[in-house]
């Protein structure tokens, strides 16, 4: 089934990397994984930085939000390989317990900012979103400066 969907991502014109033909997931795939999730957070974050600087309408931040939160719940699933490398230093998963409750924290407020937005709209929600968005406090432990 997912062999049909790829042929047909591969017909679309979209790149897929090196997922064609084999499915067992090596390091770089697992790697390749977790940045690809984390560059979606770069990119929408930044998306909502436009808005919220007044350089682009505002009317797309619930989709923003949404997607975040989404991103979040992927990015936290995509560390759970214990795969060292890319830019993530070894402490991810010798402090384990201290990362997961930092990206478990992450996923639950931007869960929290995308459901408030729903219900209360777009104000309520960006009001403290940037407690959402504590990416450095993680950074600052777990990522190689570069
Ligand atoms: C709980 C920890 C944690 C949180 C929260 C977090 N990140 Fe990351 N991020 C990481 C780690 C660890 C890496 C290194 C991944 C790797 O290369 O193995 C990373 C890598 C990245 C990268 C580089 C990806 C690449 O292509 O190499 C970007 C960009 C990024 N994060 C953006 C964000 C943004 C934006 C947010 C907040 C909205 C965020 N991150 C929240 C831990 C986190």
């Amino acid at each position: 089934m997912y062999r049909r969907l790829l042929t047909s991502l591969v017909f679309a014109g979209l790149t897929v990397g090196t997922v064609a033909p084999a499915f067992a997931a090596e390091a770089q795939d697992t790697i390749d994984y977790r940045q690809r999730i984390m560059k979606t957070l770069d990119a929408q974050v930044a998306a909502l930085g436009q808005i919220l600087s007044g350089a682009t309408p505002d009317d797309q931040v619930v989709s923003h939000l949404e997607v975040i939160a989404l991103a979040a719940a992927q990015s936290a699933k995509s560390f759970e390989p214990k795969v060292e490398g890319g830019e993530s230093l070894p402490v991810v998963w010798t402090k384990w317990d201290d990362f997961s409750a930092k990206m478990k924290d992450f996923e639950a407020k931007t869960r929290a900012a995308a459901d408030t937005a729903k219900a209360q709209g777009k104000d309520a929600a960006l009001s403290n979103i940037l407690d959402a968005l504590r990416c450095k406090d993680c950074h600052d432990v777990y990522r190689k400066k570069m």
